[in-house]
């Protein structure tokens, strides 16, 4: 079954076995039927975190189930119980139409529902973990079912227990966020303040949100990329304070642990790599940190492409970085 379609990197891989499940219920009989024919099981959400390698073993399982359902609480909350099948950012644009706080700085982030606790995704200082309340899940193994509250879920900058211990065990069905009618704009990353009116609702910061994304970032649906590609690393502050004696313009954020947050977008910049195009890959010319894919090229190629810049960056600022986005399956 070819996967080409259903990663935004355009990566051309093919799957043994592939389900696209449309209700929670299908699970059940689908891991039973891996289990009867020895097949490994595999996930795939929007693909929109993802290098595919060539060939993936067994049995690709994608949630397509989307059920989405409102409780509004007496605090004046309201916890939304959305389906991991569900489009991530039709999911934010929904609550903030309906004036309803907390997502809205998480707009036009691609992918499904259930992949965003994974890698905890955050955008213009705010983070899923900052309004999730639970995650609901079932074991790949024996298909039981779990919920793991925020606590338990290890979150971090781009990380979770679904990257560690979790890897690969389980399938996360439903998201428990908690949202509010009540005003909280979040409104201090970059030039977003600026963006919106004074009083604005969710609906305007997620438009403006949009807005800013579009001018930095491409949409994988005209060329092919998975956001960014490497993550922000992060430094001891001494060796934060030593570069920035060298760059005093470098972007930093100091963390709570003490460390420092650099912005990789801005050291791959540096070194002169924006829009840098070698074969099928290159660093898109409007923000460094997202690699784009322009057809014809496959995982291999873009590790091999990927690893020339982290390269430049390591030789000239001595810092190290991490990718992103997950490798799946196996290249011959
Ligand atoms: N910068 C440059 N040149 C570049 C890119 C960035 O100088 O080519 C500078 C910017 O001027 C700014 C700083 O680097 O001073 C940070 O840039 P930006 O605000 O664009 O954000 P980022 O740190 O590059 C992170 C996330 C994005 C998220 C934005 C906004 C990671 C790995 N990336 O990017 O998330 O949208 O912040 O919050 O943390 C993603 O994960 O796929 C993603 C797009």
């Amino acid at each position: 079954h070819p996967l080409d379609g259903l990663n935004t990197l355009g990566l051309s891989a093919r799957a043994a076995h592939f389900m696209r499940l449309t209700r929670e219920a299908d699970l059940a009989p689908a891991l039973a039927l891996a289990a009867q024919r020895g097949w490994p099981v595999s996930l795939l959400g929007g693909g929109s975190n993802l290098i595919l390698a060539p060939y993936q073993d067994g049995l690709v399982l994608q949630p397509g189930f989307s059920d989405c359902e409102l409780t509004p609480r007496a605090d004046g909350s309201v916890e939304v119980r959305v389906a991991a099948g569900h489009d991530w950012h039709a999911l934010v644009m929904a609550m903030a139409v309906r004036g309803l706080w907390g997502l809205e700085n998480l707009a036009l982030i691609p992918g499904q529902c259930g992949a965003a606790p994974i890698q905890n995704i955050g955008a213009y200082g705010v983070e899923l973990a900052e309004v999730l309340e639970a995650v609901e899940l079932r074991h790949l193994d024996d298909g039981r079912a779990e919920t793991l509250s925020v606590e338990e879920c290890a979150f971090g900058y781009r990380d979770s227990l679904f990257k560690g211990e979790l890897a690969g065990r389980v399938m996360i069905t439903h998201l428990r966020l908690r949202l509010s009618t009540r005003s909280r704009p979040r409104l201090d990353y970059g030039d977003l303040g600026q963006r919106v009116g004074k009083a604005p609702t969710p609906r305007d910061v997620a438009e403006a949100v949009c807005a800013i994304r579009r001018e930095k970032l491409p949409d994988p649906g005209e060329l092919a990329n998975a956001g960014s590609f490497f993550k922000n690393p992060l430094v001891s502050a001494a060796q934060a304070e030593a570069l920035i004696d060298d760059h005093p313009a470098m972007p930093h954020f100091a963390q709570p642990d003490g460390r420092v947050k650099l912005a990789a977008g801005w050291l791959i910049d540096q070194c002169g790599l924006k829009g840098w195009r070698e074969g099928p890959f290159g660093v898109h010319e409007r923000q460094a940190l997202v690699l784009v894919h322009h057809g014809g090229g496959d995982a291999r190629g873009l590790l091999a492409f990927a690893e020339r810049v982290a390269e430049r960056v390591r030789s000239r600022f001595g810092v190290e970085l991490e990718r992103e986005p997950r490798l799946m399956g196996r290249f011959d």
